[in-house]
Formats: structure tokens, sequence, C-alpha cells
């Protein structure tokens, strides 16, 4: 399905994090720079000059003044942002969406402890009602009639049975980036809740996933809950390899080199780069290591395991919880095998994505091992990157896990003995076989683009199965 430009500019795209970043020069003027997050490098450059609308959240005061002046155009982008309440929209991101709803959907809760829905929990619950009224609000304002509104992801649940009374004449689309839980796990929700995301969901004219096995269990959910299920559609995204290659010949990408050099020497490569997020396994990828050097002596002073890691929800206790305990073993795998000159730990927590592009070129083995993930773009932007026949270690958790299945050395992400057999066997390949492999998953990696996933919500909107 090809979109013209006329058509495109029908499109509302609707998501928590916006494409623009307003920010004050020092004479006091408004300036936008493009957003942070893999949502908006996948989905901006598709807009630009087309007259899409995009709906977002204000995220500071800056953002907040820009709002004031309604719909705003820069870089060729036309954002409404929402001002709303911080205290109210701090409730609803932390404690609902971040901190209640993502580890649902993860399926990663401490049951013993979490989720603890007492009085504080409600009022959270509330604000995100709130947030919700106000996105479906701005779009019932902004959106052109019979326009076609792609809905983005957890945060924006009970946007559809808003519009569903407000705009009938809408066809909206609900795409959920992170995996769904199944019925069992949504019943650590309070039955009124699950109930209420559940037919906000299903008021859309379809809603998509990133892998089966979410759409399924999204649909498992509905029938438990709500007796009925509804249209969902699976269309994973690609990496954009366009911007992968400008960002790989970027200045700031060279000189990453540079410091790679230093880093790695003349060893192996073993490379994981993920935010900083429970979802991701990194206890259990140092812990690998840690029983992939006990067992290998040959591979000690050989190998380095670089992870390059982004903060991420720091206001979160699990989030800073989680990054001591990852600092913190990473400094015990180093101090149990490391010589002098040598770490086999080498863990950057910093937000840089032309090292990590510049990294993705260049590893022997990367290691994605989530325990649970919706997609996982990195496994797709590596292989495309690398140019050395590196490996992917891939957990069969990750959505993006049947797509690179052939080419990809699978895991259980909770078996640290079998991810440390897995580096092993990567590392140990013989070229032609790492050359096959390799292969093959830069050939999957790269079946779908950012304009395929557009393409298909479009589609989906329409009611056509992508595909
Ligand atoms: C995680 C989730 C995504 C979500 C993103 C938002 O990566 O898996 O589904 O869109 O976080 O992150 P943010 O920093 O905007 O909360």
């Amino acid at each position: 399905m090809s979109v013209t430009n006329a058509a495109m500019s029908e499109v509302v795209v609707v998501s928590n994090r916006g494409p623009l970043k307003f920010s004050r020069r020092e004479d006091g003027e408004l300036v936008a720079r493009r957003g942070a997050g893999g949502l908006v490098s996948s989905l901006s450059p598709l807009l630009v000059g087309t007259g899409a609308i995009w709906i977002a959240a204000a995220m500071d005061d800056d953002d907040r003044a820009a709002s004031r002046e309604g719909l705003v155009e820069a870089e060729g982008l036309r954002l409404r942002s929402l001002d709303i309440d911080p205290a109210t929209y701090r409730m609803a991101y932390d404690v609902v969406s971040n901190a209640t709803l993502w580890f649902v959907y993860h399926g990663l809760f401490d049951l013993t402890r979490r989720p603890r829905i007492d009085r504080r929990w409600w009022q959270a619950w509330a604000a995100y009602q709130t947030v919700n009224e106000a996105f479906a609000q701005a779009v019932a304002d902004t959106a052109p009639q019979g326009a076609t509104v792609l809905i983005q992801d957890f945060h924006l649940s009970l946007v559809g049975t808003h519009l569903a009374h407000t705009r009938p004449d809408l066809a909206t689309v609900h795409f959920t980036h992170t995996p769904f839980c199944d019925p069992t796990g949504l019943r650590a929700l309070p039955d009124a809740v699950a109930e209420e995301l559940l037919s906000g969901l299903a008021a859309h004219t379809a809603c998509g996933f990133h892998a089966q096995r979410w759409a399924a269990a999204y649909r498992d959910c509905c029938t438990e809950v709500l007796g009925r299920s509804s249209a969902t559609f699976v269309a994973p995204l690609g990496p954009d390899p366009d911007d992968l290659s400008r960002v790989a010949g970027s200045d700031a990408c060279q000189d990453a080199q540079s410091w790679l050099d230093d880093v790695i020497g003349d060893r192996r490569l073993i490379l994981r780069v993920d935010r900083v997020e429970p979802s991701k396994n990194l206890l259990r990828g140092f812990l690998a290591l840690d029983e992939l050097l006990g067992q290998r002596p040959d591979l000690r002073e050989k190998v380095v395991f670089l992870a390059l890691v982004y903060p991420s929800r720091e206001g979160l206790p699990e989030y800073l919880a989680y990054r001591t305990e990852m600092e913190t073993l990473a400094e015990r795998v180093n101090r149990t095998w490391g010589t002098p000159g040598w770490d086999p730990v080498v863990l950057a927590v910093s937000d840089n994505y032309p090292r990590s592009v510049a990294a993705l070129g260049r590893y022997d083995v990367l290691l994605v091992n989530p325990i649970r993930d919706g997609l996982n773009l990195v496994a797709k932007e590596g292989a495309l990157l690398n140019t050395t026949d590196g490996l992917l270690v891939l957990s069969r958790e990750a959505g993006a896990w049947p797509e690179l299945a052939q080419g990809a050395i699978g895991i259980n992400p909770f078996d640290v003995s079998a991810t440390a057999d897995a580096l092993a066997r990567a590392l140990d390949m013989a070229p032609g076989e790492r050359r096959a492999l390799s292969g093959a998953v830069r050939e999957a990696a790269g079946r779908r683009t950012p304009r395929d996933w557009l393409n298909d919500q479009l589609a989906a909107a329409e009611g056509h199965q992508p595909g």
C-alpha cells in the first residue's frame, strides 16, 4: 500500500513522547529540536513535510510554553503538545504507566511485593484517566473529519473509549510496543481496571503488536475479561537503513571509533546495547560472562564484554536498584577475572547513540538476552550495521525472535549456563559458518523498514490485515 502526502495530511499520530523538544535560547526565544526515543526516530522522517499532525505530552516547562502556542510547526513536523498538570502527569506516567502497566505486560512483577493497589495507586489511576481524557480531547479537537489516528503504546490505553463516543468518524488504531501479558498476568490488576483498559483498546478498529504472541495474549485477555476479542494485527518495526548509514558516517561515530580502539584493542568483542531496564536481563548477561571465563581460561584477556547502556526512568526505585545491582555485578566480575591492563567488562552508562552505532559495526558477538521484550530493534540494527560477520545471541523471549531465528543463536534468557555456552559457541565458530549465519540475520533484519510498519498501521485502520 503506498500512501500519498495528501492522505498523510489526514493522519494523526498520538504518543506520550513527542517528536520535538523545546528549549529556550539565551535571548529567551523557544527553539525546537528533534526529540529522543525509538518511536520518534522511526516515525519522524516519514512524517516530515506530509502535514500529518503529532499529538504528545509536554515534558517540561519549555515544552509547556510551546504548547500554549497551539499547533507548532518545526523541522517539517506539526506538533500539538499537551500542557497537562505536572503532578497529574507524573502520577499517571510513573505510577500507572511505568510502575504498573509496563511491569504487568512484561510479566516482571515481584508478586510478593508488587503491585500494591492502595489509595495512592487509585489516585494515580484517576490521574491516568485524566491524562488519557486530555489526549482524547486534543485528538477530537484537532483531527480532520474522517482522519486516521495512530495511538502509540501503554500510556494511552483509554483514548479509544472517548474517541468512539466523541469522534465516531475517525479510524483509530492502537499500537503496543511492549509485550502483552496472558490472562493470568493481567489478574495482578484490579478487575475494573483490567476491564477499562481492555475496553479502551478494543474500542479501536484494530490493535497492533510487534509479534504474533503478544497479539494472541491480548486476544486471550479480551476473551477472558470482556467475553469477546477485538481485531488485531502484527506489524514488526524494522530499522531505517538510511538513518543508520547517516549515523554510521557521522563525525560523532568516527570519533567513537578511536575510543573503541582503546577499549577493545585486538581482543574479541562481546557487545550489548540496551536501556537500563529490568526487562533487559543485564545481570544474567554478566553472570554468563563470569561462567564463560571460569570455564574457558583460554578466553581470559582475549575478550572484552562491552555494555553500552542508556539510563532509563531513574525516578523509579526499581530502576535505580537495578542499576546499582548491575554496576556492582560488573565490578565483581572485573575483580574476579581482571588482570593488570584487562577489564573483562567495560560498562558505559550514558546516552550515546553514535558510539553504539560504531560498536555495532564491529562486534564479534552481540548479546540480546531480554527476559521479555516487545521487539528489540537493537538486534536488527546490529545485524545491518555489522561489518565483521558478527553473530547474534538472541533471547527467544524477544519479539524479534521469530523473524531472526534463522541466523541467530537462540537462548532461554533465564539459563545463564546456556547463555555462556552460546557465547562460547559464537566465539569459537569457524569463519564460513559465521558468514552464513550473520548473512541470514542481516537479510532477515532488513526485510522491514519503518515505512512498512507505518503502512501496516494505516492499512489496519482501514480494516485490512497488513501484509
Ligand atoms: C520502553 C518500552 C516502550 C516505550 C518506551 C518509552 O522501551 O518498551 O514500549 O515506548 O519504553 O520510554 P520512555 O522513556 O518514553 O518512558
